[in-house]
């Protein structure tokens, strides 16, 4: 394995994101594969220190990177003259067009989960249009404030392969005659917005037509919120639009731990970045005490991802490492140590170390 090493540009962000993000970066250094690391800055600090929350040399570098890891930013919840989400940003500038948001629970039923579920679903969410086109205005004198939801024929197809692409990925890798064939759930709200949710529903329902091994089914948002409270392990994929699925998918990751454990990978033809679902954490940020398994989950994702565009040889390391990494991340989530955001009294370094020493189990 002596391939020229990959670059990976950790973007750390504002509060937790600098606590978590080091626990990835731990992790893929530990692999021993060949990684380059570079840093980067972006956020509300670093717009209130430079007076861009993108810097143009964190965009370039981001270009140029072989893969992205980003922790997250705080976002002031009032307008500020010049300030826009960099997430947001990397995600349109980039083309990063699918989220993939995946919530897995194997836990053992016992006191704190007494209602045991086998949940195993991907929300696979359109990160580049919908209600984050960002076409917001005011008129009347302030009186009035207009969103306008944008959905577009190309972007709802190439989300609904990605949906159909990576429930068939799933169903051929779980082995056995009795797996369940792949399912692909489509969430919308077309009974209401008749346009935007109708032309996503057609094209999607238009796409399933080439994955006739597949079972496809539709569903209202807010029958898939219920559901996904009350029955997870009914799910697959669910595919939706930008901000469906952005909230499903905080409802989805309380089975798999919470935020704290909820990993996220955004891909394009060229690019892939991997954040944790959840955000800057002010109430916990410079405690110490911030949950590192969501972070470490990117690390696998970006290894599975790598692994997909590498040498045989390399791949199959990546493939290996990955597993391993998710495997330690199981062992800490059933066994401890815990962070407060699971009941826990654990430090973000005693689960670093924990899932530093997990990984080499054999
Ligand atoms: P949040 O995800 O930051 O926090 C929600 C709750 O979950 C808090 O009580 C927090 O302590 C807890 N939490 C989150 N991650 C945790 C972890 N790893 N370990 C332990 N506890 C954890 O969402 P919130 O509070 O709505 O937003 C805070 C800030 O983050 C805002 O400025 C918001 O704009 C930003 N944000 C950024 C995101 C991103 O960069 N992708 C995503 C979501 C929010
Ligand atoms: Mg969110």
């Amino acid at each position: 394995m002596s391939a020229a090493p990959y670059t990976i540009l950790v973007i750390p962000g504002d509060g937790i994101g600098r606590e978590v993000i080091p626990a990835a970066v731990a992790v893929l250094r530990a692999t021993g594969l060949p990684f380059h690391f570079e840093n980067a800055d972006a956020g509300w600090e670093c717009f209130q220190h430079h007076g861009e929350a993108l810097p143009s040399a964190t965009l370039t570098a981001a270009r140029a990177a072989d893969a992205i890891l980003f922790g997250a930013v705080a976002s002031p919840g009032y307008p500020v003259a010049g300030y826009r989400s960099p997430i947001v940003q990397l995600r349109r500038e980039l083309d990063l067009y699918a989220n993939i948001r995946p919530v897995f629970d194997d836990l053992p039923e016992n006191g704190s989960n007494p209602r045991r579920r086998k949940v195993d679903l991907v929300v696979v969410r359109e990160n580049t249009e919908g209600l984050y086109a960002g076409r917001e205005r005011v008129e009347d004198d302030g009186a009035t404030a207009i969103a306008e939801r944008v959905i577009t024929r190309r972007a709802s197809a190439r989300i609904m392969r990605v949906a159909c692409d990576l429930a068939r990925a799933r169903r051929n890798a779980r082995n056995g005659s009795d797996a369940p064939p792949g399912r692909v759930t489509v969430v919308h709200k077309a009974n209401v917005l008749r346009e935007t949710c109708g032309l996503f529903r057609t094209v999607a329902l238009e796409v399933a037509q080439a994955y006739p091994d597949l079972q496809i089914d539709e569903m209202l948002v807010d029958t898939c919120a219920l559901q996904l409270a009350t029955r997870p392990e009914r799910f697959d994929v669910i595919v939706t639009t930008n901000l469906f699925g952005d909230i499903l998918s905080d409802v989805a990751c309380a089975w798999g731990g919470g935020l704290g454990l909820a990993p996220s990978a955004n891909l394009g033809e060229r690019h892939a970045l991997f954040e944790p679902v959840h955000g800057a954490a002010p109430d916990i940020a410079g405690k110490g005490i911030a949950n590192p398994l969501a972070a470490i989950g990117c690390a696998a994702l970006l290894l599975d991802h790598l692994a997909g565009h590498a040498p045989a040889d390399l791949a199959s390391a990546m493939r290996g490492w990955s597993a391993r990494i998710q495997r330690a991340i199981r062992h800490v989530r059933a066994a401890g140590p815990h962070t407060p955001d699971l009941d826990g009294v654990a430090t973000t370094a005693d689960v670093i170390a924990a899932v530093l020493s997990h990984m080499f189990d054999t």
